[in-house]
């Protein structure tokens, strides 16, 4: 398994409509895996293809004790979403230290292929309802900032912009901290 780089946020990748996934073969499970271990080293909750720049119909999700198991989501659909919604911080990994209150479906049903190729559905509530839903964003080049008032967005998008000064460049290395360590 590889830590692979992440794209930030102005890379065209992340803005890319992505491609279903035709056959889960090695390849795949290998992406998969190395979504899981980027996605762990950078302390996320979720990750999706296009943001280490591969815009394929493939993603991750892992919230840890709050919704266990984790989430191989390989061309996922919502195919219901409930009517009640919830708003709550998220953050991105594409999109260091920049948060935003986004309104979300607080249970939906998704169909998907898992990592050994199988069709499967699952029921999802709660903060990993609201995870799956930001990571089937990102495979269409939807990014949370675009739930957002465009006040809101542009107040962000401003100290985004302010963050980056000096840095050239859309991808990053996952440093991972060393395990161990609280
Ligand atoms: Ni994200």
């Amino acid at each position: 398994m590889t830590v692979r780089q992440l794209h930030l946020l102005g890379s065209p990748v992340l803005r890319q409509r992505s491609t279903p996934v035709a056959t889960v073969d090695d390849a795949v499970q290998r992406l998969v895996d190395d979504l899981f271990e980027t996605m762990h080293a950078a302390k996320g909750v979720g990750l999706a293809a296009n943001q280490v720049g591969i815009a394929r119909r493939v993603a991750v999700v892992d919230v840890g004790a709050d919704g266990p198991p984790p989430l191989v989501l390989i061309n996922p659909r919502i195919v219901q979403a409930s009517d009640v919604v919830e708003t709550a911080e998220e953050g991105c990994l594409s999109i260091p230290e920049i948060y935003g209150e986004v309104e979300r479906h607080v249970g939906i049903s998704v169909e998907a292929l898992d990592r050994d190729g199988h069709p499967y559905k699952v029921e999802l509530s709660g903060f990993k309802a609201r995870a799956a839903q930001h990571e089937i964003d990102h495979l269409d080049g939807v990014l949370f900032l675009d739930h957002l008032s465009a006040v809101k967005r542009g107040l962000l998008l401003a100290k985004w912009k302010k963050s980056r000064k000096g840095q050239s460049g859309y991808v990053k290395d996952v440093t991972p901290e060393p395990a161990g360590e609280l």
